[in-house]
């Protein structure tokens, strides 16, 4: 079978654009071994409660874009000792419209490693 000259044409140019769209896409951020090493801390101990996806509650709010927020979210406060500080003592600045259902053992149940981590994990959340 056969095509015409202009088919064929017409089809490299749809492959062309097909392939400068991708190439243009976002690409997924990539993780460092320590913010990857958050992320499974994440999703071992918080990703029951706590979506990343916006606008989804599962018993806490969703973290999406929680490192945008953080900053703000106690005067004085900045982003990464908001987020430390809501691991480590989750009854000291409650989410309005949430109640302290947030463990408080995370200061026992997680190494200084893992804490470290999985803040810097959710630093990457903008
Ligand atoms: C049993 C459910 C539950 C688990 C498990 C849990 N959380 Fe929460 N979390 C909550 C609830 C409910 C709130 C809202 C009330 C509050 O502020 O404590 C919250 C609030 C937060 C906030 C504040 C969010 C904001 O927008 O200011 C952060 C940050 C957070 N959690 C991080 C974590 C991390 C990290 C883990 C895992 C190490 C975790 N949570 C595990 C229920 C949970």
């Amino acid at each position: 079978m056969t095509y015409p000259r202009s088919f064929l044409r017409c089809a490299m140019l749809a492959l062309l654009l097909l392939s400068s769209c991708s190439a243009n896409a976002t690409p997924a951020p990539t993780l460092t071994t320590f913010e990857q090493l958050g992320q499974s801390v994440f999703n071992l101990r918080c990703a029951q409660c706590h979506a990343l996806v916006p606008d989804t509650v599962i018993i806490g709010p969703s973290l999406s874009e929680l490192a945008t927020r953080a900053g703000s979210r106690v005067p004085g406060m900045d982003a990464a000792k908001y987020i430390e500080t809501s691991i480590l003592f989750p009854k000291d600045f409650l989410v309005p419209e949430y109640t302290d259902t947030m463990p408080t053992n995370f200061g026992k149940e997680l190494t200084s490693e893992e804490l470290e981590a999985v803040v810097t994990f959710l630093m990457t959340l903008k």
